[in-house]
């Protein structure tokens, strides 16, 4: 926060205006211990939205952008996102294309936005439920990670920051997953590091997601139209959740096609199914969400791609799956 609050001193003065963006529980858990904390924050005005996944539309946008206008806002206002990965997604995207580009800053609150949504520079908005249909890839001035935040974030959502840590764990560090996996404290500032540079170093090595960044991916392609699924159901599931449980059916896939050990997915999946509560997705049938997979970015003339595991830390990326294969690896996943 001291280091923000030098920044501030520098820069701010370069700006015309500052505008928070937050959503109705960061404007009140966050807003007035972050404006306490930063002397040099000069006046700023305040958009607030409502909080949830519902948000990340392409009519919020529309109307953040009409805001900003509305405002006064000229090309060198400077947005400060303040909030979990809805609210960095979406004031990264806003920035991006205010004016064609102004200024930003991302405050991540949300342990999943501290260790992911807030690293790496994509934002964007989901349309018609799709995840994350829109959006670009633009960097903020600063990032700003003070993990002190994390003491007024319910339960539920640490959890869910912990699936986005665990995730970097399974694809590249085993030992990370085994501290993860045996640890009793829900974070870590040390673990919140920890993952911060597991995808920082992924993304410094491929900005763009052309290879290597894909692997960060593991658990999404399901993740995301799992997601998507339950949100058009209107009975939203959290993006962790969600994650979890594509890691586990991702795991069941690795198994099939990449030999990944049968004990470790296991150890692996009983672990997010007890966690996450994934048990009642027995319920669900694979032709309920399937159609949603349609929409991965990341599936290439009309063939599914997913990240698959070798083993706990080593993944690879664009590894070809046929729907029969998926099928199987769903139910078996949480029968
Ligand atoms: N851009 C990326 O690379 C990337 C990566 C991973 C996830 N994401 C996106 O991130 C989103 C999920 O992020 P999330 O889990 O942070 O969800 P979120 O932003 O909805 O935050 C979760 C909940 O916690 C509340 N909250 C946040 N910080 C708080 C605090 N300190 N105290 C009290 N309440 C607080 C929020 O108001 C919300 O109700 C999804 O849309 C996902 O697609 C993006």
């Amino acid at each position: 926060m001291d280091r923000f609050d030098d920044w501030l001193g520098e820069e701010a003065s370069t700006y015309s205006s500052i505008y928070f963006l937050v959503d109705a529980n960061t404007a009140e858990q966050c807003l007035v211990r972050l404006a306490a904390s930063l002397k040099q924050l000069p006046e700023f005005e305040i958009l607030e939205i409502p909080a949830g996944e519902e948000q990340k539309s392409w009519e919020v946008l529309g109307q953040l952008l009409a805001a900003l206008a509305e405002l006064g806002a000229d090309r060198r206002a400077l947005l400060i996102a303040l909030g979990g990965g809805v609210v960095t997604d979406l004031g990264g995207f806003v920035a991006s294309i205010y004016k064609r580009g102004i200024d930003h800053v991302l405050v991540p609150t949300s342990l999943l936005g501290m260790t992911d949504a807030a690293i790496g520079g994509k934002n964007g908005v989901d349309l018609d439920g799709a995840k994350n249909l829109a959006g670009v890839f633009r960097h903020p001035r600063a990032l700003v990670v003070w993990p002190d935040f994390l003491d007024t974030l319910p339960e539920e959502f640490i959890l869910d920051g912990r699936a986005e840590s665990i995730k970097h764990g399974l694809i590249a560090d085993a030992a990370f997953w085994e501290e993860l996996k045996r640890g009793e404290e829900a974070w870590s500032a040390a673990q919140v590091e920890r993952s911060m540079a597991i995808k920082t170093d992924i993304c410094a090595e491929d900005p763009l997601e052309k290879g290597k960044r894909k692997l960060l991916n593991f658990g999404h392609t399901v993740g995301h139209a799992l997601e998507s699924h339950m949100l058009q159901k209107g009975m939203p599931w959290s993006h962790g959740r969600c994650v979890a449980a594509g890691m586990c059916v991702e795991i069941e896939l690795s198994v099939e096609l990449l030999g990944f050990p049968p004990e470790k997915r296991d150890e692996v999946n009983s672990y997010l199914i007890d966690r996450f509560g994934l048990k009642e997705l027995k319920e669900t049938a694979f032709s309920h969400w399937r159609s949603w997979l349609s929409y991965d970015k990341k599936n290439a003339e009309g063939q599914w791609r997913f990240v698959l595991l070798k083993d706990v830390g080593e993944a690879e990326y664009d590894q070809p799956v046929a729907p029969e294969q998926l099928e199987r690896a769903w139910t078996r996943a949480f029968q």
